[in-house]
């Protein structure tokens, strides 16, 4: 097991430069398999889930080339029938866009139930109904969802129940070569879906509305490979514009697209720090001894993002007074409260809501990240606190992150990773 150990109370100052968004390459990276020739991704984090779909890919026979930032995937090898394997499938939430991919090309799929997070329940009845309303037959049997089409996939009208990114995602991704038109209602309109939408659109396929609760998705016979950037990873941005914050720093952030971190800049600023936007990049500096409090409720995009609530948690457990977070999208991303508590916050979780009392300050101790959000958390608890915070599970930061320790390091943090 990875561990960092961190030495708290520097502010943080300097520069560092974002990623590509993991939420979006986990979906670009599948949605290749849908077009007949091979696709160039660019800007791909270094990151665990971006190697475990590496490997998912080559698993299944599929030529996989990777560049520092960038892959190359020839999907010409594809052949109906073929399974990702379950230890690769369950190391990540993704996996199941396959699912979309594959019934999409071939009119079947067979993929072991999804993995991710631990944050909550997760469950895909929407994504199941998406695949029903076009045709296909679904069932999810000893952990596995299989799905077919034996007569192929027929656009449909789909109204989601729940606003859900990976739904919207798998049914646009079947929907891209059935037969005829599908209509997403209340589609989630995360800045991942527009950036799926645009690759596949750069391959042929005919996606309009994304971004927009509805998305119109004319089915089309065959897409062609292309080249792709992918955007820039906006939870990144926000685990660092919170640890700017949080140490009192001075930290300006590269290759970021501000209008997608509009929730958090708006709620750093209404805890007193100074967030200024300059094209591509994005300064935080918080010159106030302590954060005023701040209530924080997470929506689907464009509200505060999930994602983001955990790290957001720990600058408002040293604010001055008292700030109720609602997580509304998954019940159990609290965990990280329990290992908090260890440094000396003053944390109440009811139901879906946390009710944070300020202190003063942290005090280093031993913690464990719980997942992937959590150690994030916890790496910025660390360096605000007083005194040594020695962090387990940073496997878990690995996988959405890259060299997360690294970049705190470059911008003055005393933070060391090591094998526990
Ligand atoms: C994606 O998860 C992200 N993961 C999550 O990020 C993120 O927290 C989430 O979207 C919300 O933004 C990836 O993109 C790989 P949802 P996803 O379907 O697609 C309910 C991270 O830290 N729901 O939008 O699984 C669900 O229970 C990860 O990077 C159903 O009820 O999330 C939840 O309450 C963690 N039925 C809500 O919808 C379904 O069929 C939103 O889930 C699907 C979802």
């Amino acid at each position: 097991m990875a561990k960092v150990v961190i030495t708290g109370g520097r502010r943080l100052h300097g520069r560092v430069r974002v990623g590509g968004r993991k939420n979006s390459v986990v979906a670009v990276i599948p949605a290749t398999l849908l077009a007949e020739g091979a696709s160039h991704i660019e800007n791909l984090p270094a990151i665990g889930d971006v190697s475990v779909y590496a490997d998912i890919l080559k698993s299944m026979g599929l030529s996989v080339r990777q560049d520092r930032d960038s892959m190359s995937i020839d999907p010409t090898g594809l052949v109906a029938g073929i399974t990702p394997p379950r230890e690769l499938a369950q190391r990540l939430r993704a996996s199941y866009y396959l699912l979309g991919v594959l019934l999409a090309r071939f009119g079947e799929a067979e993929v072991a139930l999804p993995g991710g997070c631990d944050i909550g329940l997760r469950p895909i009845d929407q994504h199941i109904k998406g695949f029903r309303a076009l045709g296909a037959e679904a069932t999810i049997e000893h952990g596995v969802v299989r799905v077919s089409a034996p007569h192929g996939l027929t656009g449909a009208q789909v109204y989601l129940d729940v606003v859900s990114v990976g739904a919207t995602i798998n049914i646009m991704l079947a929907a891209t070569l059935a037969d005829g038109t599908t209509t997403i209602e209340n589609a989630a309109k995360e800045p991942h879906i527009v950036d799926l939408a645009d690759y596949l659109n750069s391959c042929g396929a005919k996606i309009q509305g994304a971004g927009t609760d509805v998305i119109r998705i004319r089915g089309v016979k065959s897409l062609s490979g292309c080249v792709h950037a992918v955007i820039p990873d906006e939870i990144e941005a926000a685990t660092f514009m919170i640890a700017a914050a949080a140490t009192r720093g001075d930290v300006l952030i590269d290759n970021v697209i501000p209008k997608h971190l509009d929730p958090i800049t708006a709620k750093l600023v209404e805890a007193g720090a100074e967030v200024t936007q300059n094209g591509d990049s994005i300064r935080v500096t918080m010159s106030r001894p302590r954060p005023r409090a701040v209530n924080v409720k997470t929506l689907p995009y464009p509200g505060f993002p999930t994602d983001a609530q955990q790290p957001m948690s720990v600058l408002l457990s040293v604010a001055e007074g008292t700030s109720f977070v609602t997580e509304s999208i998954w019940e159990g991303r609290f965990k990280h409260v329990d290992e908090l508590k260890r440094m000396g916050t003053n944390i109440r979780v009811e139901g879906r809501m946390a009710i944070i009392e300020g202190v003063p300050k942290l005090m280093g101790a031993p913690v464990r990240a719980t997942d992937l959000r959590a150690g994030a958390a916890l790496i910025i608890a660390g360096l605000m606190a007083e005194g040594q915070t020695e962090i387990s599970g940073i496997e878990h930061v690995d996988r959405g992150y890259e060299r997360l320790s690294d970049k705190f390091r470059a911008l003055g943090a005393k933070i060391a990773r090591m094998q526990g």
